[in-house]
């Protein structure tokens, strides 16, 4: 018998953190390098990720999407398209996804929206990954409520953890008292440039997010050039030949998360211990970066 699919939902509440980016890579190692059979969800009406994967112009304007997928309440099966990638399939969104929010607010029925589309979806792909809007709404919330995890993608860099502690307590409520499988997979962090005040600000964020019972995923993915050349031509930097480094940095974390998703166990976050990190990272004094460590920050940009 096929295992459950593991769900997972990408978000942070700020917006440029690299969710997208890593949705699509990951989607794209899961699939191609790996052979698992995925399932990407675009739940974002900018839809980024539909582009990335290359769907966007293969559905044409009368294509299902989510948005038509969530208001008709069909399955997935009914509005999945195949990308030009092998074992990836794609649920895309455009900007009438908007209509989602005013149509469904916080109701029960709209908390079951993700949960009644992904009826049955273990027998069809192993990982389902969706990708969210920097925002608390009622879509992140009903794929929430259908997850079995989620992961928060960050940049090294305090604004990344804006409405940190808010993201994880509503994630917590919905464990509580809409999806007790629900948990945190961990913190993935991106675009990590070598300069110093990188490497102390990991440090700092690192040493806080153990204390607060949270996992902090390693590798680090490092800065590249192929994510612009990706964004240009609507493909994962993980597909092109320039991706080497950021390839395999992606593979070495999916790997990790792949192994952590299999753990029996997961970590509850702490709230009490992330609510004096929210408080200590907005005073970089407390970083513990030396003002020679600025000065060589400066020279290496
Ligand atoms: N490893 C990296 N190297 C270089 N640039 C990166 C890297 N990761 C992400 N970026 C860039 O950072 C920007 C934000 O990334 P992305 O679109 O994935 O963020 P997002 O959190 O999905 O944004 P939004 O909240 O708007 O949906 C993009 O321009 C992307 O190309
Ligand atoms: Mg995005």
């Amino acid at each position: 018998m096929r295992k459950a699919a593991q769900i997972i939902t990408f978000a942070n509440i700020k917006g440029g953190v690299g969710k997208t980016t890593a949705v699509t890579n990951i989607a794209y190692l899961l699939g191609v390098t790996l052979n698992k059979r995925v399932l990407v969800i675009d739940s974002d009406d900018q839809g980024n990720a539909t582009k990335a994967l290359g769907v966007r112009d293969l559905f044409d304007r009368n294509h299902e999407t989510l948005w038509s997928g969530l208001s008709r309440k069909v399955g997935y099966e009914e509005v999945i398209v195949e990308s030009p990638y092998k074992n990836i399939w794609v649920i895309p969104s455009t900007k009438e996804l908007k209509a989602a929010q005013n149509e469904f607010g916080r109701s029960a029925r709209g908390l079951k929206l993700f949960k009644h589309l992904l009826k049955g979806v273990e027998k069809d792909f192993d990982y389902v990954l969706i990708d969210t809007k920097p925002q608390i709404n009622i879509l992140l919330q009903a794929a929430l409520a259908a997850s079995n995890w989620y992961l928060i993608p960050s940049f090294p860099e305090p604004d990344s953890y804006d409405g940190f502690l808010d993201l994880v307590a509503e994630c917590e409520e919905i464990h509580e008292e809409e999806n007790p499988k629900l948990h945190l997979l961990g913190v993935l962090i991106n675009s990590v440039k070598k300069i110093p005040a990188h490497e102390q600000y990991l440090k700092f964020i690192g040493k806080h997010l153990k204390a607060s019972n949270v996992n902090l995923l390693k590798p680090f993915v490092r800065v590249s050039n192929a994510v612009a050349t990706g964004n240009l031509h609507a493909c994962p930097a993980v597909s092109i030949g320039s991706g080497r480094s950021v390839k395999d940095d992606f593979l070495k974390l999916t790997k990790t998360m792949i192994k952590l998703a299999e753990v029996k166990k997961p970590l509850r976050p702490n709230l009490a211990k992330l609510g004096v990190l929210k408080e200590k990272q907005a005073d970089e004094r407390n970083w513990g970066l030396k003002d020679s460590d600025l000065d060589e920050a400066v020279d290496l940009l």
